[in-house]
């Protein structure tokens, strides 16, 4: 099996998404931001401060070419799309879904969340603004779930359905 790649803005669901479809379909998970961790031993607002987001999405991208492998679910950092190179690759190693939701819901989970450089005490506008300036690097995705009032185990549902209608 191709290698399953999740996107889309921080808070949408990745990584829960990525474990309940990995365990349904018996795969490896991968989840890149636990990989950069791991890889440099520090922690993603850490890296932010020493090296800046551009030192982080090189990193990043260094990070997700080494990482995947086969018939892995891997979730990814909602910035991953920004660098045109990482979109090409995912799409020749696996297939990418974007999962979809509107800012509104997003703010609320992440505005305040410390381990998110990126939107830790941002503004509703300037979250928005961020939003919009990515949506058309994950529209780039193969397929795109609206995750909008639905549950994790929903979405993983459809994405299960989706690449059954492949085979
Ligand atoms: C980022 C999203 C984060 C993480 C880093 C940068 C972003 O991942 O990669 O904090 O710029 O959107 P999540 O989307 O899992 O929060």
């Amino acid at each position: 099996m191709k290698s399953i790649y999740l996107v889309g803005f921080m808070g949408c669901g990745k990584t829960s998404v990525g474990k309940i479809i990995a365990k349904a379909l018996n795969c490896h998970f991968i989840d890149l931001d636990e990989e950069i961790v791991s890889h440099t031993g520090k922690s993603i607002p850490t890296i932010f401060e020493e090296k800046g987001e551009n030192g982080f999405r090189i990193i990043e991208s260094e990070v997700l070419k080494k990482v995947s492998s086969d018939s892995s679910i891997i979730s990814t950092g909602g910035g991953i799309v920004t660098c045109p190179e990482n979109i090409v690759f995912m799409k020749q190693n696996g297939i990418i879904f974007y999962l979809e939701s509107t800012i509104e819901t997003l703010y609320k989970r992440i505005h305040q969340d410390s381990n998110r450089p990126n939107a830790v005490n941002r503004s509703l506008v300037e979250l928005k603004n961020l939003f919009i300036s990515r949506k058309s690097f994950y529209e780039k995705a193969d397929f795109t779930i609206s995750v909008t009032e639905k549950s994790p185990k929903d979405v993983s549902v459809e994405i299960i359905n989706c690449l059954n209608s492949l085979r």
